[in-house]
């Protein structure tokens, strides 16, 4: 089998109108398919009485899906059929297990625009925010298709007279994959994707606010040819099923991603031995952000703003990276705060089945209110540039809200929002600058704007993130380029989409033979 060197996916032109009528007509045949979804385990759809509804949140009256709800007796079945599914999907060389997901990559490029559609009302993307998901989901499986064959390779160890000596990488057995629902289709991809090429057998129990998209995903795999019980998809809510699942002693590991105090339990609870388990189990957590954009006198300040304001509001601030600080030093802050507000103000905000709003609802109403809770708080702790409302209507549409003069220890400047709004707070230099990006508890990424190359240089070795741009916004990595994960309470900085990420699902085995 020859596979050409990876490639990053391109994207959709939403302007080409070849484009806007193919999106339109994949929403309109969304809107008029099935919306019955049903559970997979052991290649067998189950159907249950208890369903999940994936509500559009521009429109929660129109319902996207009803998705089959796993109880823990189904848990069980799905933890049975995936051991048994692994005795042989373990055994399979890489370039065996590479195939059904290659394939899915494919079959992810013919359904571009009904994956799309999904996520525009599922969860409220724009098409672009929508397309790029997707384009990365499709990364994630050529990526870690590629690595599973490299780490299958012989790997170096040094050879000593007399010996035959080698280290072989081999899965863990059988996991947990419990993704977020604002990457619903790439993180669920490419989670579930490291995991099973590695050789693991998973159970997948997406978000409740995103389970249709992960069901046209296991759909994807079958129809690729994944072997039965290889991928057991079990939605359910997290306070149902989760503690069960990640505490069963069946267990071998546990991918997360997830804010933090979800995290933070399963880490905890995952810690704990049962009676029967042979092992520690394997924890991989990726966490909530509290993300900046830096912006120093030397700066461009066009592109700044321009940053700024796209790592503020691109999926409506729904992002771990989104950048929720704009800290700008005291010789361009007035000038920073006008651009921003005049930007801001320019952003289109409404449901995203049309291409040309900027940015579209909030994922739900829990959702908004919190927002809309950090709103209040922010007048309190600094003061309203512009926004600071919900949109008219049933839709779940809160304006870009952007507040400055805020301290760097309000509670807007320190806890992560997850929604459209922003705090700008002066710094006296570029070292306070600094200082303030640093002092919160998280470190998923940052952005320095600068000319200044000695400014640039110390960024490097004292902004901590786990990933730090310069001159451009804090989101958007690309697979392979930007291996992307965080630090301190921002998880364990896996760094998914990068060369160490496989090693997460895999053990070492070490093997020496006397000649
Ligand atoms: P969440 O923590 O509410 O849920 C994440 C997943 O955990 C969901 O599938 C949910 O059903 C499940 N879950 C909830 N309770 C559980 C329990 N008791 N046991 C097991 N599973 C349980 O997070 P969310 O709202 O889906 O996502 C938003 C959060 O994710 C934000 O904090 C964001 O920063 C973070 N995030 C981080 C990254 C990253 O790479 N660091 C990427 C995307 C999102
Ligand atoms: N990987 C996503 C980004 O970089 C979260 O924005």
């Amino acid at each position: 089998m020859v596979i050409p060197p990876f490639r990053n996916e391109s994207y959709i032109d939403p302007s080409d109108p070849g484009v806007r009528e193919k999106m339109r007509s994949a929403i309109e045949a969304l809107r008029s398919e099935s919306k019955e979804y049903d559970l997979m385990v052991g290649g067998e759809p189950i159907s249950t009485e208890k369903r999940i509804l994936s509500r559009n949140p521009a429109n929660p009256e129109e319902i996207v899906g009803r998705v089959s709800s796993a109880n823990m007796g189904i848990v069980d079945k799905a933890l049975n059929c995936a051991y048994k599914a692994f005795e042989s999907w373990s055994m399979l060389p890489a370039y065996e297990r590479v195939k059904p997901f290659l394939r899915a990559a494919e079959i992810m490029r013919q359904k571009r625009f009904e994956l799309d559609a999904t996520m525009i009302l599922e969860v409220g993307k724009s098409w672009i925010e929508a397309d790029a998901d997707l384009a990365e989901a499709i990364d994630f499986l050529e990526f870690y298709s590629r690595e599973a064959l490299r780490y299958d390779e012989p790997q170096p160890v040094v050879q000593v007279p007399g010996e035959y000596n080698l280290l072989r990488y081999i899965p863990l057995g059988v996991g947990a994959v419990i993704p977020p629902w604002n990457f619903p289709c790439a993180i669920m991809v490419g989670m579930t994707t490291a995991a099973a090429v590695s050789g693991n057998c998973v159970l997948l129990k997406p978000a409740s606010d995103s389970p249709v998209i992960a069901a046209k995903f296991v759909q994807i795999l079958k129809e690729a040819g994944l072997p039965d019980g290889v991928v057991n998809f079990i939605p359910g809510s997290g306070g149902e099923i989760g503690d069960y699942i990640v505490e069963n002693p069946a267990i071998r590991f546990v991918s997360f991603t997830g804010s933090k105090e979800v995290g933070l339990r399963i880490n905890e609870l995952a810690a704990r031995h049962h009676v029967g388990q042979k092992w520690i189990k394997r924890v991989v957590l990726e966490m909530g952000g509290k993300d900046c954009v830096v912006v120093d006198e030397s700066a461009d300040l066009e592109a700044a703003s321009n940053g700024a304001v796209a790592s503020a509001f691109g999926f409506q601030g729904q992002k771990c990276s989104a950048g929720s600080r704009i800290i700008v030093v005291e010789d361009v802050y007035e000038k920073m705060v006008a651009m921003i507000k005049e930007k801001t103000e320019k952003l289109t905000v409404g449901d995203t089945t049309d291409p040309d709003n900027y940015m579209g609802p909030v994922i739900n109403e829990n959702a908004m209110k919190r927002i809309l809770g950090y709103i209040d708080k922010g007048k309190s702790e600094g003061r309203l540039l512009t926004g600071g409302k919900r949109l008219d209507g049933t839709g779940f549409f809160i304006e870009p809200t952007v507040f400055f003069d805020v301290p760097p220890d309000a509670v807007i400047a320190q806890e992560e929002i997850f929604g459209p709004v922003t705090a700008v707070i002066k710094a006296k230099d570029f070292e306070d600058a600094m200082r303030i990006a640093n002092g919160t508890e998280y470190g998923l990424t940052g952005s320095l704007y600068s000319k200044n190359r000695h400014r640039i240089e110390r960024a490097k070795a004292i902004f901590h993130v786990g990933n730090l741009y310069f001159n451009r916004k804090c989101t958007g990595a690309l697979v392979g380029v930007q291996p992307f994960g965080g630090f301190n309470m921002s998880g364990t900085d896996s760094k998914a989409g990068g060369r160490d990420y496989l090693l997460l699902f895999l053990q070492g085995k070490s093997i020496s033979e006397k000649i």
